[in-house]
């Protein structure tokens, strides 16, 4: 039996922002990771970061390998037509995204949870939470050594993506839930092969959506609208090439640059929200609570903007006494949910190719495009959403 203030489950962007806010904060946290260390400092996924959670890693002190090596980011292409439109993401609101893989930013707070000495139990499994609705709830687990532990807190943070057992853990009828669900999955491939653009490229093509995007200078990363029901054996690599050599061709000759294939895996697309985001006391933040499809590079920022809110409502709780923060949490949360759940289905509409559209709904997207990047309002409106807005009451 381990004493501490709050258990926090899963050590993914979120799980550990909180962790090390709440020990920047003098409260008291303990993380229970599933996965070995080595699988999610290696998991690749997220690698735009909006302006805000650029800043809270730069404030919290765990910003200087994201400053060397990640990629300041002006501007972004809509690739319709077979030419690219920009979008001037500084020029139309003053600010920038930063490409910077999510397993890096993981990395970097591992390495200063290390070397605060702040635990992370990795490889734990049977997690199970108790009496959440009470003062004093508990998580029990099995340790990577396989013995029995119980961790006693005053609060829990579910922070344990789409598929832990936060979620599932409060009862049915405290929760409603939104979803909606997409005719398409991501493909996503890592390539040993410099960039063939400086910014990423957003393609809407009649054979599906394609995305550039890069890691960095060497590496590129490529994203491929496909079945949701495709096996990725069904996509070796010469047809992952040449159907994206066919996406993101354009008149004026663009060559994708190819090279050897380093990771390829297939995720789903899908909306998700529960509300509310609390039960008793525990406490869901980022894809346990919430997940939007990855065309609008929203749910790691989301995750994070969630866990900046939940740090400061659990000082005040457990620290001042002050229980007013930590009740309106969900509500703070979910303003910004939702503006980027429109965001991320928006985007997904606009530029992914529906196998059950007809010609009227093909020709509504072109416009929507067209006048996206021919009017500065509306590329406004995509810009100072892409970048981030600012947090809510910071
Ligand atoms: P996770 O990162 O899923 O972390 C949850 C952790 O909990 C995991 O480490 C898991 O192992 C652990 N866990 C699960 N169950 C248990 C359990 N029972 N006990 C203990 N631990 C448990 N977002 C962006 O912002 N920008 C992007 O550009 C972007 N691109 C993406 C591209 C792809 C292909 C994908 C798949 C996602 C992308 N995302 C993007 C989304 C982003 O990766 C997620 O929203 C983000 O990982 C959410 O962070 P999290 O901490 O909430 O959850
Ligand atoms: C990346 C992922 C996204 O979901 C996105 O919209 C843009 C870029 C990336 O992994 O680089």
């Amino acid at each position: 039996m381990t004493d501490t203030r709050v258990g926090i489950v899963g050590a993914g962007p979120a799980g550990l922002v909180l962790s090390y806010l709440l020990h920047l904060q003098g409260v008291e946290a303990v993380v229970l990771e599933a996965r070995s260390r080595s699988h999610i400092e290696q998991r690749v996924r997220a690698g735009v970061c909006e302006q805000p959670t650029v800043e809270l890693l730069r404030e919290i002190g765990v910003g200087a390998r994201m400053e060397a090596l990640g990629m300041p980011h002006h501007g972004l292409s809509l690739r319709f037509d077979g030419a690219d439109h920009r979008i001037d993401l500084t020029g139309l609101t003053g600010r920038c995204i930063t490409v910077y893989g999510q397993q890096e930013i993981v990395k970097d707070l591992i390495a200063a949870h290390e070397e605060k000495g702040l635990p992370i139990e990795f490889g734990v499994s049977d997690v199970a939470l108790h009496d959440v609705d009470g003062d004093r709830p508990r998580v029990s687990y099995t340790d990577a050594d396989g013995h029995a532990r119980e961790l006693r807190c005053e609060a829990i943070a579910g922070c344990d993506g789409f598929h832990g057992v936060s979620r599932p853990s409060i009862p049915e009828r405290a929760l409603t839930t939104f979803e909606r669900h997409y005719p398409f999955a991501w493909l996503g491939i890592l390539a040993r092969t410099p960039p063939s653009h400086s910014e990423l490229i957003y393609t809407h093509h009649e054979r599906g959506f394609a995305l550039h995007s890069m890691r960095s200078p060497e590496i590129t990363r490529l994203y491929l609208q496909v079945d949701p029901d495709d096996p990725v054996d069904d996509w070796p690599d010469d047809r992952v090439w040449s159907e994206l050599q066919q996406r993101l061709a354009t008149g004026d000759g663009f060559r994708l640059r190819e090279g050897p294939v380093l990771e390829k895996s297939i995720a789903p697309m899908r909306s998700f929200v529960v509300e509310p985001m609390q039960y008793g006391r525990l406490f869901l933040a980022g894809d346990a609570a919430h997940i939007v499809p990855p065309t609008g590079a929203k749910g790691m920022n989301l995750a994070i903007a969630d866990v900046r809110h939940l740090a400061r409502a659990l000082k005040a709780l457990l620290r001042d006494g002050d229980p007013a923060p930590a009740a309106a949490y969900s509500d703070t949360c979910l303003s910004r949910v939702w503006r980027a759940e429109h965001f991320s289905w928006y985007m997904t509409s606009m530029l992914h190719t529906d196998p059950a559209t007809d010609a009227f709904g093909r020709r509504l997207q072109l416009s929507q495009l067209r006048y996206t990047a021919s009017s500065r309002s509306a590329a406004t409106s995509l810009a100072e959403n892409y970048v981030g807005l600012p947090f809510e009451g910071a």
